[in-house]
């Protein structure tokens, strides 16, 4: 089997869409391993958001994941990481297709893809190091 590291992020938490996201993740099947509600400080969002360092949206993304908690979920199952990213749908909330977080809750509230609800790691390297971030 296979773990991700999932986020609800500060928009999905602060809109009452835990719930809702945590409901999806659930009826498609994957395990919930390890859940909790998060308050990270700058040092963790810095090393967690390491490779966009440098690019125009960083500093924003940062400040937007300091704006509130959000919840952090360790999830498991075969395929679970393109499984997760699917169900997320594609980075863009306005453009994401129906049927998927993203597309379903998300819009763009001003700062076109930011406000995006929901993180989840992008490979099996991306898991790891996530994970041992955010559960370790
Ligand atoms: P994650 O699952 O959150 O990593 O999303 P992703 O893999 O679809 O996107 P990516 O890793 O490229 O970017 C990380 C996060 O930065 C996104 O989810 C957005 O919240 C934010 N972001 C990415 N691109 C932009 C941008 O062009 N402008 C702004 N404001 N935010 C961005
Ligand atoms: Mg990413």
């Amino acid at each position: 089997t296979e773990e991700t590291l999932v986020l609800v992020k500060p928009d999905g938490v602060a809109r009452g869409l835990t719930g809702a996201i945590l409901a999806r993740i659930e009826a498609k099947g994957y395990a919930l391993v390890d859940i909790r509600l998060v308050e990270p400080d700058r040092e963790t969002l810095a090393q967690h958001y390491a490779e966009h360092e440098g690019k125009p949206f960083y500093e924003p993304l940062l400040e937007f994941m300091l704006s509130g908690p959000s919840v952090a979920i360790r999830l498991a199952g075969n395929r679970v990481i393109e499984g997760f990213r699917s169900l997320a749908g594609t980075t863009d909330p306005t453009t994401a297709a129906p049927g998927t977080i993203r597309g379903d809750f998300g819009r763009d509230w001003g700062l076109k893809v930011q406000q995006n609800l929901v993180h989840g790691s992008d490979s099996p390297e991306s898991a790891a190091r996530e994970l041992a971030i955010w559960f370790d």
